[in-house]
């Protein structure tokens, strides 16, 4: 496998060609950004971290019927995957409230959200990931009406798999972004990444944040939380 240019450089990951039309290479960047990107900041071993947890997370789902962009880990920051035509739409499921539905509905955070609470932003950085609902997709032809009920019908399935997965090493899952892309037979795949830097996950116990909010919040220690995570699942970081 050999790797070519850069096609696609994102807020944490860098998308590169490959000599093989159908595969590319992700490379886990230790960048940080929150806000919009207004904050970014280098977290030393994050990106290394990210993949390695990515690739277990990825295998889970696989061996649970969903399938994955990933196709295998390449190095230490850099994992092989399938090219995917990318649906440039985000799909958020929560368990409980936190985040941007608090701010918006003005629900306290902790809440229980049964069942859970499902939403689509659009990807777009210019107009800040915007809400939106099944007709603007459909309407501005972003997926089809299949596509927008496999994506559901997988989001569903990939929180009850990650619910179960994370609550038997002690944590709750409280809410996930999942992005979805077509590949060349035209089958809805999960793609880009799932990491503490796209979902947000609690201690069972003492609710303390094990993922991305510490770096929002200005917490600290944000990469020793996701060895944290990763060590409780036994992903093997070294
Ligand atoms: O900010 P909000 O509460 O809407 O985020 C919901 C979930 O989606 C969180 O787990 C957050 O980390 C994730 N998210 C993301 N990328 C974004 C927006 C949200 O990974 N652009």
């Amino acid at each position: 496998m050999e790797k070519r240019g850069e096609l696609y450089r994102g807020k944490a990951k860098t998308v590169f060609a490959t000599d093989d039309p159908e595969r590319l290479i992700l490379e886990f960047r230790n960048d940080t950004s929150a806000f919009d990107g207004e904050r970014i900041e280098q977290l030393d071993r994050k990106g290394m971290v990210n993949n390695k947890f990515n690739n277990f997370i990825m295998a889970k789902l696989e061996s649970a019927g969903i399938p994955t962009q990933l196709d295998k880990v390449l190095s230490e920051n850099e994992s092989l995957v399938k090219k995917l035509k990318m649906i440039p739409v985000e799909c958020v499921v929560r368990n409980i409230s936190a985040g941007s539905l608090c701010r918006r509905l003005g629900v306290e955070e902790g809440m229980d959200l049964t069942p859970p609470t499902f939403e689509f932003f659009l990807k777009n950085d210019a107009l800040h990931d915007p809400m939106i609902n099944e007709s603007h997709i459909m309407t501005f032809g972003w997926a089809t009406a299949e596509q927008l009920e496999r994506m559901k019908e997988l989001t569903y399935q990939v929180n009850s798999t990650l619910q179960t997965m994370f609550a038997e090493a002690g944590m709750l899952l409280v809410d996930s972004k999942l992005e979805f892309g077509v590949d060349s037979d035209g089958e809805v795949i999960l793609g880009d990444e799932f990491t503490p830097d796209g979902c947000r996950l609690w201690d069972k116990e003492t609710r303390n944040k094990l993922d991305k909010d510490r770096f929002r919040q200005g917490l600290g220690g944000v990469v020793e939380a996701y060895e944290e995570v990763a060590r409780r699942l036994g992903v093997k970081l070294d």
